[in-house]
C-alpha cells in the first residue's frame, strides 16, 4: 500500500528546507530573555539555561516549531558567553527538544519515541510512517497548560503519603472530590464531595453513568451529531441510540422535547455547553424547556460538560443543566480544561454516589490513577489554568484566523462562529465532506468528516475544523482544505482510503 500523505503542500516549498513548513513563529533573543527572566542562576550555567528553555517548550510558552534565536544573539541578550548558549542548545538537541537544520536555525520540538522528528506535535500520537508537514486536526484538544510540570513534581512530592495504602481510590481521592465539589458550588450548583466520583475521562464517565441507569438493549436519547467516542461507547454497551437533531445553530428544543415526550427514553445524553462538534451553547430558556420535558417523561439527563470552560467571547454562561434538571447527572473532564494526558474526569450525581454507579465502576476500571488525581488537585488548587490565560487567547486568535481564511478561500462554506469550544462545524454545500477529507489527507491535512459525528446516516456535507493550532497553521490548513475542495470539484482521483483516522477527540 502506498504510504499516505504523499502530496504535501509543503513539498512544493522543499527548497526552503523541510522544516520550513512547520515553522510558525520566531522567538527573538529579547523575547526569550524576557521569558527566561534573564540568565538562570546556578551552575553549570549551560545546564541551567537548557533546563529553563526546556521548561518553556514543555509548557507551551515557546510554541512547537518556533525558531529560537541564534546562539550569538541569545548570548548577547543574556550577557552570557557564547559557549554557554552553544552547550545549552547542544544539550537540548541531544535530549530531543531542539532540531537544527542549516538555513532553518534551531526549532523547538518535543522528543518523540523512535527518535527526533521536527513534526512532533503534542496533539498527534507518533506513528510509524508519519511524514513531516502534516496538520492533524482530528483532535480538538489543547496543549498542556503552563505549570503542568510543576504540578507533576508536586504530586510526586506528596505521593509518599499515599504509598502505605493499596492505591485504589474506588470513588476517587477525597481531596479531589472536595475540590471539584467546590467548583460546582462556584458555578451555582451546591455539591457535597460525596456526590463526586472520579473517573479516567468523560467518555468512561458517561458510560458508567448511563450503565448505572439502564440495561443493554434499552434506548438512550443522544444528540445527532455528537461526540463520536461517547456514541461508540454506548453502542458497545449494547444500548440503542435514538437521535435528537442538533442544527449548526443549536437545538430545536421544541422538537427535541417532543422526541423525549413521545419516546420516553430512560436517559438523554446531552452536551449543552459548547456542543461537540457544533460549538452551540444551549440557552437557559432552552435548558428549562428540555428539563420540563425530561421530568414529564421520567428521563434522566446525563450531561457532558467537558468543554464548558473553553469560553472565548464575553458571554453570560447559562446555569448548569443540573440547576434546571435536579435529577441530572453531570460529567466533567480535565481533558479540555487542562490536558488530555491527565486522563482524569468525574461524575456528579444528584445525591451521594450510589451503589449502582459504584458497581459499574468496580466492574470497569476499578478507579482512576492516583498520581494524575494528585496532579489535577494541584492544578485546581493553584488555579494554574487561569494563570495560563494565554491558552484561551491563542485559541481565540486561531479561531479568528480559521474564520477569516474560510471566508476568503471558501466563500461558499457555511458555519456559525462559536463563542466557545474548540471547533468550527463547516458545511460544504453540494459536496461530500468525506471525499474532501480524503483529498485533504493527500495534502497533509487530517480532518474528521461529518459522518463520524452522525448517529444515523447523514451530515455528509459537514466537516469539523478544530482551531487548535496557531493562526498561521490554521490559515495553511484552510488553504489545503480549499485545494481539496477544488480537487473534488474537478473530480481528481485520490489514492487515499478512508478509515485511517486514528482517534477523533
Ligand atoms: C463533549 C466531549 N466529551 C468527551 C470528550 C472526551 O473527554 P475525555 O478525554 O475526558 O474522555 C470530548 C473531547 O475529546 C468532548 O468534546
Amino acid at each position: 500500500m502506498p504510504p499516505p500523505f504523499r502530496q504535501l503542500d509543503c513539498n512544493s516549498r522543499a527548497n526552503r528546507g523541510r522544516l520550513a513548513c512547520m515553522i510558525t513563529a520566531t522567538v527573538s533573543a529579547a523575547r526569550l530573555t524576557a521569558l527566561l527572566d534573564g540568565l538562570p542562576a546556578g551552575r553549570p550555567a549551560y545546564a541551567r539555561l537548557a533546563e529553563a528553555v526546556r521548561s518553556l517548550i514543555v509548557d507551551g510558552r515557546i510554541e512547537l516549531g518556533a525558531r529560537l534565536p541564534s546562539e550569538r544573539d541569545l548570548a548577547e541578550a543574556l550577557g552570557a558567553s557564547r559557549t554557554t548558549v552553544t552547550r545549552a542548545y547542544d544539550l537540548l538537541r541531544e535530549r530531543g527538544f531542539l532540531a537544527s537544520r542549516r538555513g532553518s536555525g534551531s526549532v523547538a520540538m518535543l522528543p518523540v519515541p523512535g527518535g527526533a522528528s521536527p513534526s512532533a506535535g503534542i496533539l498527534r500520537p507518533y506513528e510509524e510512517g508519519d511524514d513531516e508537514g502534516i496538520i492533524d486536526l482530528t483532535c480538538a484538544a489543547l496543549r498542556a497548560p503552563v505549570g503542568i510540570e510543576d504540578a507533576y513534581q508536586t504530586a510526586l512530592e506528596v505521593l509518599p503519603r499515599y504509598l502505605a495504602g493499596a492505591g485504589y481510590t474506588t470513588v476517587g481521592l477525597p481531596e479531589l472530590r472536595a475540590a471539584l465539589a467546590e467548583q460546582y458550588a462556584a458555578r451555582g450548583l451546591a455539591t457535597n464531595p460525596d456526590q463526586i466520583l472520579i473517573t479516567s475521562g468523560a467518555v468512561i464517565a458517561t458510560l458508567l453513568a448511563v450503565r448505572s441507569l439502564v440495561q443493554p438493549g434499552q434506548r438512550v436519547l443522544i444528540e445527532d451529531p455528537t461526540f463520536p467516542n461517547t456514541a461508540a461507547a454506548l453502542r458497545s454497551a449494547g444500548l440503542r441510540l435514538t437521535p435528537a437533531p442538533v442544527e449548526p445553530r443549536g437545538w430545536d428544543v421544541d422538537h427535541v422535547a417532543s422526541v423525549i415526550r413521545r419516546g420516553r427514553p430512560s436517559v438523554a445524553v446531552l452536551i449543552p455547553d459548547f456542543h461537540n462538534p457544533t460549538g452551540a451553547l444551549m440557552s437557559d430558556a432552552d435548558r428549562h424547556v428540555l428539563a420540563e420535558a425530561m421530568a414529564s417523561a421520567s428521563t434522566t439527563a446525563v450531561v457532558d460538560e467537558t468543554v464548558c470552560s473553553i469560553v472565548l467571547d464575553p458571554v453570560a454562561m447559562p446555569a448548569p443543566m443540573g440547576a434546571h434538571a435536579p435529577s441530572a447527572i453531570s460529567v466533567g473532564s480535565s481533558s479540555k480544561s487542562h490536558w488530555g494526558g491527565l486522563r482524569t474526569g468525574w461524575i456528579r450525581t444528584p445525591g451521594p454516589v450510589g451503589d449502582a454507579l459504584i458497581a459499574q465502576r468496580v466492574a470497569g476500571d476499578g478507579g482512576a490513577a492516583l498520581l494524575e488525581q494528585l496532579v489535577l488537585l494541584h492544578l485546581l488548587r493553584t488555579d494554574r489554568v487561569d494563570a495560563d490565560r494565554g491558552r484561551l487567547a491563542d485559541l481565540r486568535l486561531a479561531r479568528d484566523a480559521a474564520v477569516a481564511a474560510l471566508r476568503d478561500r471558501l466563500p461558499d462554506a457555511r458555519f456559525v462562529v462559536p463563542v466557545g469550544g474548540l471547533s468550527l462545524w463547516v458545511e460544504l454545500p453540494g459536496l461530500s465532506a468525506g471525499d474532501v477529507a480524503l483529498h485533504a489527507r493527500e495534502r497533509g491535512l487530517l480532518l474528521a468528516a461529518g459522518p463520524w459525528f452522525a448517529i444515523g446516516r447523514g451530515l455528509g456535507s459537514f466537516l469539523r475544523l478544530p482551531y487548535v493550532r496557531p493562526p498561521a497553521v490554521m490559515a495553511d490548513a484552510v488553504a489545503r482544505l480549499a485545494g481539496a475542495v477544488e480537487d473534488v470539484r474537478r473530480g481528481a482521483p485520490t489514492s487515499a482510503r478512508p478509515g485511517l483516522t486514528p482517534l477523533v477527540a
